[in-house]
């Protein structure tokens, strides 16, 4: 099969240094927010983004284990395919997250919401568009299986409380 080589484009900063004590999505990291890096060489593809009140960031999750093909997911004690799941550990280790864009400054995003290790590399910005992404009808899988009070306790993990006194990013 060919096979595809990428360059990172930026890296993204997170209060987050142990994956265990990352929440596992943006909806459950509201207290975390960070910076979103952008190397000087792209930074002219930032332009028309401070429009949107959200993005689509996708990166390398570089510190994933061995790839697994059955996992068992955060909120759930259950053997899944890794394709019905987001779990780390995937043939191309790929993270994809909703964050709101708070602003602007040059080459720097302030985001919001970040389940990402700090460090992470960036590959690729894209706007969040609801003419696009808003889905109001779906099928969820197993994950309509599991509870909401419960899965916003395990969409925590370990994660401590965001301390008020840090300076966001
Ligand atoms: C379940 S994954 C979901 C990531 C992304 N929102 C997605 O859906 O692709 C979130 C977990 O990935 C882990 N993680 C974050 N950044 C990582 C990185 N750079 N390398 C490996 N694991 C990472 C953290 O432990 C976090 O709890």
């Amino acid at each position: 099969m060919q096979r595809f080589s990428f360059q990172p484009i930026g890296v993204i900063h997170s209060r987050h240094h142990v994956a265990a004590q990352t929440p596992i999505q943006p909806v459950y990291a509201a207290d975390f927010p960070g910076t979103v890096e952008v190397f000087p060489a792209f930074a002219a593809g930032l332009r028309d983004l401070d429009g949107y009140s959200h993005i689509y960031l996708l990166y390398v999750l570089d510190r994933a284990g061995e790839p697994r093909l059955a996992v068992k997911p955060f909120l759930q004690d259950v053997e899944r395919g890794v394709f019905a799941t987001r779990a780390p550990c995937r043939p191309n280790p790929i993270g994809m997250s909703i964050v709101p864009l708070l602003r602007v400054e040059g080459n720097i995003l302030h985001v919001g919401a970040l389940d990402i290790l700090d460090g992470t590399p960036l590959l690729d910005i894209k706007p969040y568009s609801r003419r696009f992404d808003c889905l109001t009808e779906t099928r969820n899988g197993w994950q309509d299986e599991v509870d909401e009070a419960q899965a916003r306790i395990r969409g925590r993990r370990d994660c401590p409380p965001a301390s008020p006194a840090m300076p966001e990013g």
